[in-house]
């Protein structure tokens, strides 16, 4: 790829914008944030504060079109098998479709099982939130435990956490992901069994965490209900029916999704049930609708105007030009605080990788490491780093001109902190004492919404999923994927059963085995 015409012309464009500075690039144009800003209804997406000029947006496109990426949103959207490592076809799209849209997999419309799961949905959800669905004793439901990890877990938490402001009073949500017990018991020890129910969610539901969690709720739950409890109190989310029955979850209480949904992107599914139950199934509709909005936007805008394929194309300009090599995501609204660990996911399970889609090597820098906390905290962490470290971090500000709550001046002072950050970090300030110097010039984008709603997190989200989506592509990389997560799994059963005296010891390196011996040292002594 590298010996590309685009790329070339790319590089040989960095060298002559290497020593430009930002600061000089806006004094020179009155119009820059015109020139380098995109809108959708209320939403603005300013990436005027990057090291870009119109040179560099149009060589990026010509990359982007020299990669095919036109044709590969085609394919995404056409239902082609475009995980190719699984055989797989990538439809989250379709979860989020319209009542007249219809995508194809294998040759047969998903829409119908798509809409019966949202339908079964509906149900429980009205059910739970009108107190009809009883526990055991006939107590109605106060506390909902969702007990699944990764995709399974970081989708609902961190939108159930960001739409608290349109929750149901009443009802109390709760996420376990952990193996380690403390995360579990923690939550276990606020709850009445008669009165809580367990979504127990896993695409594959050979996940050892979420099993073992699932297991010690199930026992939890039985020592005081006994053992018929579980039918009233336990529910399912899932691929693998044959799973789910076996481990004593009526098939009824299943709600099904399909391979053709990546775990990461599997908000979209029943994964979301948490948050349906949470916000209602109208709210859950509207956050569907956010998503679709900008589905909608990606499929059909030129790449010029296209907010993901921009978002992504400056992602890989700060990458593999300016050689960033990680990326922080700093939400300024309190509720987005786990959007990072969201979009950590996102982002580096689906990008962490250094082969193509051949096999072959990628011979240049693929997912920048991502990180993030909320304003105005991070900034009392780890923006020294941002404004006066070696290398660039790029970073994304994500902003809301209306708060969720809105007290004196807090949310105005919010608003001031964003907005200072990213034109400090743009400015710099010259200082005879080296120090108190910052160099400025450093890249960041800035999002910013009316309001945090289901409909402006929808797009969010699926802002970032196309922009994850035209990477791998320019990479040449298979985005659907995570075999890299295989071999770490594989290895701690293998030191689970000896450990546990359930396998013979087999050899490890001496930093293993050292390891092992003083763990078990430690245990005893
Ligand atoms: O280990 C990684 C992973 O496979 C993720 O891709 C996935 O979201 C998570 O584990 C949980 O998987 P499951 O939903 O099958 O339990």
């Amino acid at each position: 790829m590298v010996k590309s015409k685009a790329w070339q012309e790319l590089e040989a464009h960095y060298g002559e914008m290497a020593e430009s500075q930002m600061r000089d690039m806006f004094g020179a144009d009155a119009n820059r944030f015109a020139t380098f800003s995109l809108t959708q209804d209320d939403f603005l997406f300013d990436f005027s504060k990057n090291r870009i000029s119109e040179q560099t947006i149009s060589l990026l496109i010509a990359l982007a079109r020299e990669r095919g990426l036109e044709e590969a949103r085609r394919a995404m959207f056409a239902g082609e098998k475009i995980n190719t490592t699984e055989d797989r076809s990538v439809l989250h799209v379709a979860l989020r479709a319209g009542s007249s849209d219809s995508y194809v997999c294998d040759g047969e419309d998903v829409m119908g099982d798509v809409r019966e799961v949202l339908e079964q949905m509906r149900a429980l959800t009205v059910s739970l939130r009108g107190g009809i669905w009883k526990g055991h004793t006939g107590e109605a439901i106060t506390d909902i435990v969702n007990v699944g990890i990764g995709g399974s877990d970081l989708g609902p938490a961190m939108a159930t956490q960001a739409l608290k402001a349109f929750h149901k009073e009443g009802l109390s949500f709760h996420f376990v992901s952990n193996i380690d017990p403390q995360d579990l018991t923690g939550v276990l020890k606020q709850l009445n069994p008669a009165t809580t129910l367990f979504i127990v969610a896993s695409k594959t539901f050979t996940t050892d965490e979420t099993l073992t969690n699932a297991l010690t709720a199930r026992t939890w739950l039985q020592a005081t209900l006994g053992e018929d409890a579980v039918e009233r109190h336990f529910v399912a989310v899932s691929t693998n029916r044959e799973a789910v029955k076996e481990f004593g979850i009526d098939p009824w209480n299943m709600f099904p999704f399909w391979d053709w949904v990546g775990g990461r992107f599997s908000l979209w599914s029943s994964v979301g049930l948490s948050l349906a139950i949470a916000i209602g199934m109208e709210a859950f509709e509207d956050f569907h609708r956010g998503a679709r909005d900008m589905d909608q936007h990606f499929r059909v805008t030129d790449l010029e105007h296209n907010m993901p394929v921009i978002l992504g194309l400056i992602g890989i300009w700060n990458t593999n030009f300016l050689g960033a090599r990680s990326h922080a995501v700093l939400p300024y609204d309190q509720h987005l605080a786990r959007f990072p660990a969201y979009l950590q996911q996102l982002e580096m399970e689906s990008n962490g990788k250094s082969v193509d889609k051949q096999g072959n090597p990628v011979s240049i820098a693929t997912c920048p490491a991502l990180f993030g906390e909320p304003g105005t905290n991070g900034q009392h962490a780890f923006y020294q780093l941002l404004h006066q470290g070696p290398n660039p971090v790029p970073a994304d500000f994500i902003a809301f001109a209306q708060g969720s709550i809105e007290i004196g001046a807090h949310h105005d002072k919010l608003l001031a902190n964003c907005l200072a950050q990213s034109e400090a970090l743009m400015l710099g300030q010259d200082h005879p004492d080296p120090h108190r110097r910052f160099s400025g010039n450093r890249p960041s984008n800035t999002l910013i919404f009316k309001r945090l709603t289901p409909h402006t997190l929808g797009k969010l989200i699926a802002l970032y999923e196309h922009k994850v989506f035209v990477q791998g592509v320019i990479w040449g990389i298979n985005s659907f994927d995570q075999f890299g997560v295989e071999l770490g799994k594989k290895l701690a059963g293998t030191i689970y059963a000896e450990r546990s005296g359930k396998a013979a010891p087999t050899p490890h390196d001496s930093s293993t085995n050292g390891l092992m011996a003083h763990l078990k040292y430690l245990e005893e002594a």
